[in-house]
Protein backbone atom coordinates (compact mmCIF):
# COMPACT_ATOMS: atom_id res chain seq x y z
CA UNK A 1 0.00 0.00 0.00
CA UNK A 2 1.17 3.42 -0.28
CA UNK A 3 1.93 5.73 2.86
CA UNK A 4 3.52 8.96 4.26
CA UNK A 5 6.89 7.90 5.17
CA UNK A 6 9.75 9.10 7.09
CA UNK A 7 13.52 7.85 7.93
CA UNK A 8 15.34 11.11 9.31
CA UNK A 9 14.20 13.46 11.44
CA UNK A 10 13.61 17.00 9.72
CA UNK A 11 11.39 19.36 8.36
CA UNK A 12 8.58 18.37 5.76
CA UNK A 13 10.29 17.40 3.38
CA UNK A 14 11.54 13.98 5.05
CA UNK A 15 8.14 13.02 4.45
CA UNK A 16 7.53 11.28 1.54
CA UNK A 17 5.09 8.78 -0.71
CA UNK A 18 6.22 5.39 -0.86
CA UNK A 19 5.13 1.85 -0.93
CA UNK A 20 5.18 -0.19 2.67
CA UNK A 21 3.79 -3.64 3.63
CA UNK A 22 -0.35 -3.54 3.92
CA UNK A 23 -0.92 -4.14 7.76
CA UNK A 24 -2.74 -7.21 8.38
CA UNK A 25 -5.27 -7.22 11.31
CA UNK A 26 -4.49 -9.48 14.19
CA UNK A 27 -7.01 -11.12 16.34
CA UNK A 28 -8.98 -8.31 18.31
CA UNK A 29 -7.74 -5.95 15.41
CA UNK A 30 -10.02 -4.20 12.46
CA UNK A 31 -8.46 -3.28 9.34
CA UNK A 32 -9.54 0.27 7.71
CA UNK A 33 -9.45 1.62 4.81
CA UNK A 34 -8.36 5.03 5.01
CA UNK A 35 -10.17 7.70 3.12
CA UNK A 36 -9.62 10.65 5.28
CA UNK A 37 -6.67 11.98 7.61
CA UNK A 38 -6.31 14.93 9.19
CA UNK A 39 -2.97 16.84 10.39
CA UNK A 40 -2.36 17.85 13.89
CA UNK A 41 0.75 19.56 15.67
CA UNK A 42 1.45 16.23 16.68
CA UNK A 43 2.76 15.07 13.65
CA UNK A 44 5.11 17.85 12.65
CA UNK A 45 6.29 17.49 16.52
CA UNK A 46 6.89 13.72 16.03
CA UNK A 47 8.26 14.46 12.16
CA UNK A 48 10.86 17.03 13.28
CA UNK A 49 11.83 15.20 16.60
CA UNK A 50 10.86 18.45 18.39
CA UNK A 51 11.24 19.07 21.39
CA UNK A 52 14.72 17.22 20.86
CA UNK A 53 13.53 15.81 24.86
CA UNK A 54 10.25 13.96 23.18
CA UNK A 55 12.79 11.46 21.54
CA UNK A 56 13.09 9.77 24.34
CA UNK A 57 9.81 8.57 23.20
CA UNK A 58 9.44 9.10 19.55
CA UNK A 59 12.84 7.36 18.62
CA UNK A 60 16.52 8.60 19.56
CA UNK A 61 17.71 8.92 15.92
CA UNK A 62 14.57 8.52 13.85
CA UNK A 63 11.20 7.80 14.59
CA UNK A 64 10.38 4.66 15.58
CA UNK A 65 7.11 4.06 13.91
CA UNK A 66 7.79 5.42 10.42
CA UNK A 67 4.33 6.01 9.00
CA UNK A 68 3.28 9.48 10.39
CA UNK A 69 -0.55 10.60 11.11
CA UNK A 70 -2.81 9.30 13.72
CA UNK A 71 -6.03 10.43 13.20
CA UNK A 72 -8.29 8.82 10.36
CA UNK A 73 -11.87 8.00 9.00
CA UNK A 74 -12.44 5.20 6.89
CA UNK A 75 -13.91 1.95 6.40
CA UNK A 76 -13.72 -0.88 7.67
CA UNK A 77 -12.31 -3.76 5.43
CA UNK A 78 -11.44 -6.72 7.78
CA UNK A 79 -11.69 -8.09 10.62
CA UNK A 80 -9.43 -10.21 13.01
CA UNK A 81 -10.31 -13.13 14.99
CA UNK A 82 -13.25 -12.19 17.82
CA UNK A 83 -14.16 -8.82 16.61
CA UNK A 84 -17.63 -8.76 17.21
CA UNK A 85 -18.13 -4.55 17.22
CA UNK A 86 -17.13 -4.06 13.98
CA UNK A 87 -17.80 -5.39 10.71
CA UNK A 88 -17.09 -4.74 6.90
CA UNK A 89 -18.29 -1.67 5.48
CA UNK A 90 -18.95 0.07 8.68
CA UNK A 91 -17.77 3.15 8.36
CA UNK A 92 -15.67 4.35 11.25
CA UNK A 93 -13.00 7.26 12.78
CA UNK A 94 -10.61 6.84 15.10
CA UNK A 95 -7.00 7.60 16.43
CA UNK A 96 -4.44 5.23 15.88
CA UNK A 97 -0.57 5.84 14.83
CA UNK A 98 0.46 5.47 11.05
CA UNK A 99 -2.93 7.06 9.46
CA UNK A 100 -1.13 8.56 6.65
CA UNK A 101 -1.86 5.36 4.38
CA UNK A 102 -4.18 3.44 2.15
CA UNK A 103 -4.92 1.06 5.50
CA UNK A 104 -4.38 1.48 9.48
CA UNK A 105 -4.38 -1.37 11.61
CA UNK A 106 -6.92 -0.77 14.46
CA UNK A 107 -7.16 -2.69 18.16
CA UNK A 108 -11.11 -3.08 18.06
CA UNK A 109 -11.59 -1.94 21.61
CA UNK A 110 -9.17 0.92 21.05
CA UNK A 111 -9.80 4.65 20.19
CA UNK A 112 -12.05 3.75 17.12
CA UNK A 113 -16.22 4.26 16.98
CA UNK A 114 -18.65 4.85 14.18
CA UNK A 115 -18.52 7.84 12.18
CA UNK A 116 -20.77 10.48 13.01
CA UNK A 117 -23.48 9.61 10.12
CA UNK A 118 -24.01 13.15 9.69
CA UNK A 119 -20.45 13.71 8.61
CA UNK A 120 -18.01 12.98 5.45
CA UNK A 121 -15.27 11.36 6.06
CA UNK A 122 -13.01 14.40 5.43
CA UNK A 123 -14.87 15.80 8.39
CA UNK A 124 -14.90 13.25 10.47
CA UNK A 125 -11.60 12.57 10.17
CA UNK A 126 -10.56 16.39 11.71
CA UNK A 127 -12.39 14.86 14.62
CA UNK A 128 -10.35 12.62 17.05
CA UNK A 129 -7.26 14.10 18.35
CA UNK A 130 -8.00 17.43 18.90
CA UNK A 131 -12.03 16.69 19.83
CA UNK A 132 -9.98 14.77 22.29
CA UNK A 133 -8.11 16.88 23.55
CA UNK A 134 -10.40 19.94 23.98
CA UNK A 135 -12.84 17.71 25.79
CA UNK A 136 -10.12 15.88 28.31
CA UNK A 137 -8.69 19.92 28.93
CA UNK A 138 -12.47 20.96 29.36
CA UNK A 139 -14.22 18.40 30.95
CA UNK A 140 -12.31 16.07 32.68
CA UNK A 141 -9.05 18.58 33.82
CA UNK A 142 -10.97 21.50 34.37
CA UNK A 143 -14.64 20.22 35.12
CA UNK A 144 -16.27 23.12 33.16
CA UNK A 145 -19.68 23.78 34.57
CA UNK A 146 -22.66 25.68 33.28
CA UNK A 147 -22.09 29.51 34.35
CA UNK A 148 -18.58 29.56 34.42
CA UNK A 149 -16.28 31.89 32.72
CA UNK A 150 -14.09 30.09 30.52
CA UNK A 151 -11.16 31.39 28.65
CA UNK A 152 -9.75 29.28 25.63
CA UNK A 153 -5.71 30.77 24.26
CA UNK A 154 -5.33 29.33 20.55
CA UNK A 155 -9.28 28.93 19.96
CA UNK A 156 -8.88 29.14 16.36
CA UNK A 157 -7.15 26.07 16.13
CA UNK A 158 -7.46 22.56 16.24
CA UNK A 159 -8.13 22.11 19.45
CA UNK A 160 -9.68 25.53 19.95
CA UNK A 161 -12.28 25.36 17.90
CA UNK A 162 -13.42 21.88 19.24
CA UNK A 163 -13.21 23.64 22.69
CA UNK A 164 -15.00 26.97 22.09
CA UNK A 165 -17.89 24.58 20.86
CA UNK A 166 -17.46 22.20 24.20
CA UNK A 167 -17.39 24.73 26.90
CA UNK A 168 -20.40 26.45 24.93
CA UNK A 169 -22.13 22.84 25.07
CA UNK A 170 -21.54 22.85 28.64
CA UNK A 171 -23.06 26.32 29.32
CA UNK A 172 -20.08 28.23 29.76
CA UNK A 173 -19.46 31.73 28.85
CA UNK A 174 -16.41 31.59 26.54
CA UNK A 175 -13.64 33.47 25.46
CA UNK A 176 -12.18 33.12 22.82
CA UNK A 177 -8.06 34.34 21.70
CA UNK A 178 -7.27 34.25 18.29
CA UNK A 179 -5.85 36.39 15.62
CA UNK A 180 -7.94 39.21 13.62
CA UNK A 181 -8.14 37.02 10.77
CA UNK A 182 -9.62 34.51 12.88
CA UNK A 183 -11.80 37.00 15.14
CA UNK A 184 -15.21 36.28 13.04
CA UNK A 185 -14.56 32.24 13.28
CA UNK A 186 -14.54 31.89 16.56
CA UNK A 187 -17.16 33.88 17.44
CA UNK A 188 -19.22 31.58 14.70
CA UNK A 189 -18.31 28.68 16.64
CA UNK A 190 -19.98 30.50 19.68
CA UNK A 191 -17.54 32.37 21.89
CA UNK A 192 -19.67 35.21 23.83
CA UNK A 193 -16.08 37.18 23.64
CA UNK A 194 -13.21 36.89 20.88
CA UNK A 195 -9.96 38.87 21.81
CA UNK A 196 -7.73 39.99 19.25
CA UNK A 197 -4.33 39.16 20.34
CA UNK A 198 -2.70 41.34 18.17
CA UNK A 199 -4.87 44.18 19.42
CA UNK A 200 -5.47 43.51 23.18
CA UNK A 201 -3.81 41.58 25.88
CA UNK A 202 -5.96 38.61 27.39
CA UNK A 203 -3.50 38.56 30.62
CA UNK A 204 -4.59 42.24 31.67
CA UNK A 205 -7.83 41.83 33.15
CA UNK A 206 -8.12 41.12 36.12
CA UNK A 207 -8.77 37.34 38.11
CA UNK A 208 -12.39 37.37 35.66
CA UNK A 209 -12.27 33.27 34.46
CA UNK A 210 -12.72 30.18 36.34
CA UNK A 211 -10.99 28.42 33.70
CA UNK A 212 -7.96 28.94 31.34
CA UNK A 213 -7.32 26.63 28.82
CA UNK A 214 -3.93 27.12 27.29
CA UNK A 215 -3.39 25.60 23.96
CA UNK A 216 -0.38 27.96 22.75
CA UNK A 217 1.83 28.24 25.75
CA UNK A 218 3.39 31.75 24.72
CA UNK A 219 2.44 32.94 27.77
CA UNK A 220 4.13 32.81 31.22
CA UNK A 221 2.11 31.06 34.21
CA UNK A 222 1.98 34.34 36.18
CA UNK A 223 0.32 36.01 33.04
CA UNK A 224 -2.36 33.06 32.80
CA UNK A 225 -2.71 32.78 36.87
CA UNK A 226 -3.04 36.51 36.57
CA UNK A 227 -6.70 36.11 34.68
CA UNK A 228 -7.92 33.49 36.72
CA UNK A 229 -10.25 33.67 40.11
CA UNK A 230 -8.62 32.96 43.04
CA UNK A 231 -9.46 29.24 43.11
CA UNK A 232 -9.68 29.24 38.85
CA UNK A 233 -7.78 26.05 37.11
CA UNK A 234 -5.34 26.66 34.69
CA UNK A 235 -4.51 23.83 31.96
CA UNK A 236 -2.11 24.10 29.94
CA UNK A 237 -2.03 21.66 26.77
CA UNK A 238 1.27 22.38 25.17
CA UNK A 239 2.36 24.82 22.24
CA UNK A 240 5.34 25.65 21.07
CA UNK A 241 7.19 27.49 18.49
CA UNK A 242 7.35 25.41 14.91
CA UNK A 243 10.64 25.54 13.24
CA UNK A 244 12.23 22.81 15.28
CA UNK A 245 15.17 22.86 17.52
CA UNK A 246 14.08 22.98 20.71
CA UNK A 247 15.30 21.09 23.35
CA UNK A 248 11.71 21.21 26.48
CA UNK A 249 9.42 23.12 24.23
CA UNK A 250 6.08 23.11 25.68
CA UNK A 251 7.66 20.58 28.55
CA UNK A 252 9.14 23.20 30.39
CA UNK A 253 6.03 25.72 31.48
CA UNK A 254 4.18 22.50 31.67
CA UNK A 255 7.05 21.54 34.58
CA UNK A 256 6.99 24.74 36.17
CA UNK A 257 3.42 24.54 35.77
CA UNK A 258 3.35 21.41 37.97
CA UNK A 259 5.98 22.85 40.83
CA UNK A 260 4.01 26.10 40.93
CA UNK A 261 0.77 24.09 41.41
CA UNK A 262 2.32 22.20 45.04
CA UNK A 263 2.21 26.30 46.27
CA UNK A 264 -0.81 27.98 44.99
CA UNK A 265 -4.59 27.88 45.80
CA UNK A 266 -5.39 28.02 42.22
CA UNK A 267 -5.22 24.88 39.97
CA UNK A 268 -2.75 24.61 37.38
CA UNK A 269 -2.78 21.35 35.72
CA UNK A 270 -0.78 19.79 32.70
CA UNK A 271 -2.87 18.06 30.24
CA UNK A 272 -1.94 14.39 29.10
CA UNK A 273 -4.87 13.44 26.03
CA UNK A 274 -5.25 9.71 25.79
CA UNK A 275 -6.86 8.06 23.07
CA UNK A 276 -10.44 7.23 24.46
CA UNK A 277 -13.22 5.04 22.46
CA UNK A 278 -16.01 6.29 24.93
CA UNK A 279 -14.79 9.94 24.08
CA UNK A 280 -14.86 9.34 20.42
CA UNK A 281 -18.97 8.17 21.33
CA UNK A 282 -19.38 11.20 23.63
CA UNK A 283 -18.04 13.66 20.45
CA UNK A 284 -20.02 11.49 17.82
CA UNK A 285 -23.54 11.94 20.06
CA UNK A 286 -22.87 16.14 19.94
CA UNK A 287 -21.57 16.30 16.73
CA UNK A 288 -25.09 14.34 15.55
CA UNK A 289 -27.06 16.43 17.80
CA UNK A 290 -25.40 19.51 16.29
CA UNK A 291 -23.82 20.91 19.56
CA UNK A 292 -20.37 20.51 17.90
CA UNK A 293 -19.34 20.49 14.24
CA UNK A 294 -15.65 20.21 13.09
CA UNK A 295 -13.64 23.42 11.23
CA UNK A 296 -11.64 22.31 8.23
CA UNK A 297 -9.48 25.16 7.00
CA UNK A 298 -7.83 23.33 3.47
CA UNK A 299 -7.88 19.61 2.22
CA UNK A 300 -4.89 18.37 0.56
CA UNK A 301 -4.55 15.06 -1.74
CA UNK A 302 -2.44 11.95 -0.40
CA UNK A 303 0.72 12.94 -2.80
CA UNK A 304 0.57 16.32 -1.01
CA UNK A 305 0.14 14.90 2.72
CA UNK A 306 4.27 17.00 3.30
CA UNK A 307 2.53 19.89 2.63
CA UNK A 308 -0.39 19.22 4.04
CA UNK A 309 1.69 19.12 7.39
CA UNK A 310 4.08 22.36 6.31
CA UNK A 311 0.94 24.27 6.09
CA UNK A 312 -0.55 23.19 9.56
CA UNK A 313 2.93 23.81 11.13
CA UNK A 314 3.99 27.00 9.65
CA UNK A 315 1.11 29.09 8.13
CA UNK A 316 -1.53 29.56 11.10
CA UNK A 317 -3.73 27.07 9.85
CA UNK A 318 -7.31 27.87 10.51
CA UNK A 319 -8.60 24.60 12.52
CA UNK A 320 -8.20 21.77 11.08
CA UNK A 321 -6.17 20.24 7.96
CA UNK A 322 -7.02 17.18 6.10
CA UNK A 323 -5.48 14.90 3.93
CA UNK A 324 -7.78 13.12 1.43
CA UNK A 325 -6.55 8.99 0.93
N1 LIG B 1 -1.45 17.94 25.98
C1 LIG B 1 -1.94 17.19 25.03
O1 LIG B 1 -2.26 16.02 25.24
C2 LIG B 1 -2.13 17.80 23.67
C3 LIG B 1 -2.97 17.18 22.75
C4 LIG B 1 -3.17 17.79 21.52
C5 LIG B 1 -2.52 18.98 21.22
N2 LIG B 1 -1.68 19.50 22.14
C6 LIG B 1 -0.97 20.76 21.86
O2 LIG B 1 -1.91 21.80 21.88
C7 LIG B 1 -1.47 22.84 21.02
C8 LIG B 1 -2.61 23.26 20.13
O3 LIG B 1 -2.88 22.22 19.20
P1 LIG B 1 -3.71 22.55 17.89
O4 LIG B 1 -3.90 21.26 17.18
O5 LIG B 1 -4.90 23.34 18.24
O6 LIG B 1 -2.66 23.45 17.10
P2 LIG B 1 -2.93 24.40 15.87
O7 LIG B 1 -4.10 23.92 15.10
O8 LIG B 1 -1.63 24.53 15.17
O9 LIG B 1 -3.36 25.78 16.53
C9 LIG B 1 -2.44 26.67 17.06
C10 LIG B 1 -3.15 27.91 17.55
O10 LIG B 1 -2.18 28.78 18.08
C11 LIG B 1 -2.57 30.10 17.74
N3 LIG B 1 -1.40 30.97 17.82
C12 LIG B 1 -0.26 30.89 17.11
N4 LIG B 1 0.58 31.88 17.50
C13 LIG B 1 -0.07 32.56 18.47
C14 LIG B 1 0.27 33.67 19.27
N5 LIG B 1 1.46 34.29 19.15
N6 LIG B 1 -0.62 34.09 20.21
C15 LIG B 1 -1.82 33.47 20.35
N7 LIG B 1 -2.20 32.42 19.59
C16 LIG B 1 -1.32 31.98 18.68
C17 LIG B 1 -3.16 30.00 16.36
O11 LIG B 1 -4.08 31.06 16.12
P3 LIG B 1 -3.86 32.21 15.02
O12 LIG B 1 -3.62 31.53 13.67
O13 LIG B 1 -5.14 32.98 15.07
O14 LIG B 1 -2.65 32.95 15.45
C18 LIG B 1 -3.92 28.67 16.49
O15 LIG B 1 -5.20 28.90 16.99
C19 LIG B 1 -0.27 22.28 20.27
O16 LIG B 1 0.90 22.80 20.82
C20 LIG B 1 -0.34 20.80 20.50
O17 LIG B 1 0.95 20.20 20.48
C21 LIG B 1 -1.48 18.95 23.35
Amino acid sequence: MKAIVQDRYGPSDVLRLSEVDAPVPAAGEVLVRVHAASVNARDWHVMRGDPYVARMAFGLGAPKVRVRGTDFAGRVEAVGDGVTRFAPGDEVFGEVDAAFAEYVRVPAAGAVDRKPANLTFEQAAAVPLAGNTALMGLRDAAGVRAGQRVLINGASGGVGTFAVQLAKASGAVVTGVCSTRNVDLVRSLGADRVVDYTREDFTRGGGTYDVVFDLVGNRSLADCRRVLTPTGTLVLSGGGVSGGGSLLGPIGLIARGRLVARFVRQRVLALTAVPCRENLATLRELIESGAVTPVIDRTFPFGEAAEAVRYLEMDHARAKVVITV
